[in-house]
């Protein structure tokens, strides 16, 4: 098959970016023994790591629910006998998902590039209680898209990150009534690999410059981890705790919209070294809920552990983590409520 050359440049980063996230954490990361760390490793499942653990009377949320890592993660965490807001871009589609699990859950409407359909879906969670003790933000695309802005601003960046943060900050009273809430962000080790040198480009986020799907996807991940980083440092971590985790590299739907070359090498040849969704919903579903993470806050979690990162990164760049959250409050500060912290 001939390629041109951007095709070419695509394919050399899909493969890239496919060896880097099957790559064992090896070099690039290692346990943080400062923190807890459990008995669970790459190959653990989320019903392992629940297991003997009794959610019943706690209540989550979990974005993305239809698919993947997202599905595996409201399944389980309903099986332990949570009740379980799934989220689904659509309320048919998030009805068709909880319609698949044993337990207890409600469908939820949440379409993340539409900031209203955010502060809704909070509302609605609202409606229906007033403590939230889980809140997994796990809905996400992936690199391969085209370029696209809405309302001006790059589209993964504001599905990844931006819609995240309005409808974190509009459930946080929620999570902060639980007894010990915990926010769980869904993040990358793209944030590390492939975001730009900078980390956040500011100067690019509203198409000024080249589109790098790839840089993009990087970028909107790291996002994730300065918003769980800020969040971290607002909060007391006795009361709530945030922080982000890399699920591995998982057999899911991420890659739909891969086609040609690319999609034969992340849909197919890349599968000898995913995880599979079991495995891939087991760090999120860890964090959310094992007792050994009390007070944890502020920390980056792969393979069911926490770890520092070895190679130059922005994962815990408190001053790009202030600087984040000041041009957020420009782009959306308008959806968030009056009583967010500063
Ligand atoms: N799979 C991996 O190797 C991998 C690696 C690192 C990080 N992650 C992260 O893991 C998370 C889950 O991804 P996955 O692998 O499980 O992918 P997936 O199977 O594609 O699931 C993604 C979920 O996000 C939802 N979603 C997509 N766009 C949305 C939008 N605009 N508004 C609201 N919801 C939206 C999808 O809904 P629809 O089904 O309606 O599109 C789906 O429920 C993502 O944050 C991803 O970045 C995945």
């Amino acid at each position: 098959m001939a390629l041109n050359r951007r095709q070419f440049i695509q394919a050399s980063a899909a493969t890239a970016a496919a060896t880097t996230l099957g790559a064992c954490s090896g070099e690039s990361v290692s346990i943080d023994n400062s923190l807890p760390v459990g008995p669970y490793n790459a190959k653990s499942t989320a019903e392992e790591v629940t297991e003997g653990i009794d959610l019943t009377g706690k209540t989550a949320l979990v974005t993305g629910c239809t698919s993947g890592i997202g599905f595996e993660t409201m399944r389980v965490l309903a099986l332990r006998g949570a009740h379980v807001f799934g989220t689904g871009r659509t309320l048919e589609k998030a009805e068709e998902a909880c319609a698949q699990v044993t337990g207890s859950t409600t469908p939820l409407a949440l379409e993340l590039s539409d900031f209203d359909s955010c502060v809704a879906c909070a509302q609605a969670v609202a409606a229906q209680g007033s403590s939230l003790d889980m809140l997994i933000a796990n809905a996400g695309i992936g690199t391969f898209s085209e370029f696209e802005l809405v309302g001006g601003i790059e589209k993964i960046f504001v599905v990844n990150y931006l819609g995240h943060v309005i409808l974190t900050m509009n459930l946080l009273p929620l999570v902060q009534n639980a007894d010990r809430g915990r926010i769980v962000h869904v993040g990358s080790r793209m944030g590390y690999r492939t975001a730009p040198d900078e980390g956040i480009d500011f100067g690019n986020l509203r198409g000024e410059g080249e589109f790098d799907p790839y840089q993009a996807y990087g970028r909107s991940k790291l996002a994730n981890a300065l918003f769980s980083l800020k969040l971290s440092r607002m909060l007391d971590p006795e009361d709530t705790t945030s922080n982000v985790i890399h699920p591995g590299f998982v057999k899911t739907d991420i890659g739909r919209n891969a086609t040609g070359i690319m999609g034969f090498l992340y849909n197919n040849a890349a599968t000898l070294i995913q995880k599979n969704p079991a495995e891939g919903a087991a760090t999120q579903v860890y964090v959310a809920t094992n007792p050994l993470l009390q007070g944890v806050s502020g920390a980056y979690f792969e393979d069911c552990n926490p770890v520092k990162v070895n190679i130059p990164n922005h994962v815990f760049d408190s001053a790009l983590a202030d600087r984040l959250w000041d041009e957020t409050l420009v782009m959306v500060g308008g959806y968030l409520p009056g009583t967010a912290p500063a």
